[in-house]
């Protein structure tokens, strides 16, 4: 069965940064589990194009909108290369496909009674496209970018929110591990529990950049108008609309509510099955400050990054500095101290040590011994590695990268600390031959099973090392390899120079 992986779509009003491509990553990191899992998956993700805020950026660019959208468009879909990074969908939302399904959407649920014709009066913030009510604003500025928010009083479409609260708050009663990590699911019930929820203004007059509605003046909200677009990508893929409970949506603490609430709320109303999980991250800061296009000395380059530490670098950096339940603070030195003690020192080193050993003393290959059988250490080394292994794929299930790389940082320690003890270097210094050869033959096994399960993080160190042992990630799967194979090395190189 096909399953989905979605990032959120990216505001076309600016060049990507490194919270861009956190989201990039986290989202690949899962595509890229399912595959090697051997369940297909369908990696989503885009760019959102219309609204107030992306209209003013072009203006204030002095540029004509189409070509201002298309030049950032094409900035987000040419990011992904420098982190290793394939996406099967690119959806826009400015495609012709995308707005005939958005009025299509919008159809359906005038028919239904569920979008009615009235009048909304509100503070907005054009940077967040959203209202606020005024116990949410901090001395009348938005929450989120400290930014003035503006009185708008019109004519709107409005969507009856409250019609949903109740069969919302059963459904997260009833799934507790609906949204990951957990306490995100606590305080969106709570924020369901307080009482009745606003009608939301799902149009706007005084925007002409969006989607119009049909027979109106008016366009369609930013947000629904981006919010379907996960469901234009999935059919675009060959999927169809109950597809979406295959579909995993990794998004950042700043969107929850849209996809907790209002996303939800829509395919409630027109009788669509709700999302299979909402994985939400934190923020990434630099001195402090939350990076964001409105707060310029935060926005490098995130390509400077991957330059620096290698895109594998960056996404181990980024994967094990935090869980995603924290913000963490981006710091080059601390990224690369940590790649260069794990990837270079402890993982990459440990494979190049051991097997020049293989290399030279056994002429690279290795049959399976029945000695280590009786060999309690390796014995021993073997039992607990299955277990971190059995851990590491509960780790991935619960989309918890960061536990992930706990647990293989762990094991690779310990595989260090074997073969430190065990000393095969000193082969011919009187060491036994088949001491050697079994130490050698239990790290060689357990470096290449930890090189498949680091792999949906760190893709081409993986892809390194197993082709070292003749094979290719591509062709891996977790289930089919054992802790027992031969070894047969086709060459010996080094996989990850220190930064
Ligand atoms: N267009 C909406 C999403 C619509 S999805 C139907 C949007 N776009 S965004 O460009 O502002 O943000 C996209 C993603 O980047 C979000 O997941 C957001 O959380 C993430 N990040 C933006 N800044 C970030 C950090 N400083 N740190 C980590 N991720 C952050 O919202």
């Amino acid at each position: 069965m096909t399953t989905y992986t979605t990032t959120p779509i990216f505001y076309a009003n600016g060049e990507p940064h490194l919270g861009h491509v956190y989201s990039g990553i986290l989202a690949d990191i899962f595509h890229r589990y399912r595959r090697l899992i051997g369940q297909p998956n369908v990696l989503i993700t885009g760019t959102d194009e219309h609204g107030k805020k992306i209209a003013l950026a072009a203006e204030a660019h002095q540029r004509d909108i189409h070509s201002f959208v298309d030049e950032k468009a094409k900035a987000f879909s040419d990011l992904w290369e420098s982190f290793s990074i394939t996406p099967d969908v690119f959806v826009r939302t400015t495609d012709v496909e995308h707005k005939a399904k958005i009025r299509e959407i919008w159809s359906r649920l005038v028919n239904k009674g569920d979008i009615f014709l009235g009048s909304y009066s509100g503070e907005y913030c054009v940077a967040c496209e959203q209202f606020y009510s005024e116990r949410e604003l901090n001395n009348k500025r938005c929450p989120v970018h400290g930014k003035e928010v503006e009185t708008v009083e019109e004519a709107t479409y409005l969507f009856r929110l409250e019609n949903y609260r109740q069969s919302l708050l059963t459904f997260y009663r009833d799934n507790p591990d609906f949204i990951t990590p957990r306490h995100f699911q606590e305080s969106l019930i709570e924020q369901l529990e307080i009482g009745e929820l606003e009608d939301l203004s799902v149009s706007r007059v005084n925007n002409s950049w969006g989607v119009n509605v049909p027979g109106d003046v008016h366009t369609v909200y930013v947000w629904i108008d981006a919010l379907f677009s996960y469901i234009t990508a999935i059919e675009r893929s060959g999927g169809s609309q109950q597809d979406i409970a295959e579909t995993v949506h990794v998004l950042g603490k700043d969107i929850l509510k849209f996809h907790a609430i209002i996303w939800p709320a829509f395919l409630l109303a027109l009788d669509l099955p709700l999302p299979k999980k909402l994985v939400v991250h934190s923020w990434w800061t630099i001195e402090g400050k939350k990076i964001s296009k409105s707060n310029p000395e935060t926005t490098v380059n995130p390509r400077v990054f991957s330059d620096k530490l290698t895109s594998d670098g960056l996404r181990y950096a980024f994967t094990r500095q935090k869980p995603l339940s924290r913000d963490g603070n981006v710091s080059i030195v601390d990224f690369i101290e940590l790649v260069n003690a794990d990837l270079a020192n402890s993982f990459a080193n440990l494979v190049k040590r051991n097997n020049t050993l293989i290399q030279k003393h056994f002429n690279g290959e290795l049959p399976k011994w029945e000695s280590i059988l009786n060999d309690d250490q390796c014995k021993a080394l073997f039992e607990t590695s299955l277990e971190v292994l059995n851990d590491i794929r509960q780790a991935y299930e619960a989309f918890s990268p960061y536990e992930v790389t706990v647990r293989c940082k762990q094991l690779v320690d310990d595989v260090n600390s074997f073969f430190h003890c065990r000393q095969p270097w000193l082969i011919n210094k009187g060491l036994e031959h088949q001491h050697v050869a079994a130490t050698c033959f239990v790290v060689a096994n357990i470096v290449r099973q930890v090189a498949i399960a680091v792999s949906p993080i760190t893709p081409e160190l993986s892809a390194s090392v197993l082709s070292e042992f003749g094979e290719k990630l591509d062709d891996t799967c977790w289930e089919t390899l054992s802790l027992d194979e031969n070894i047969r090395l086709t060459s010996v190189n080094s996989h990850f120079k220190r930064v």
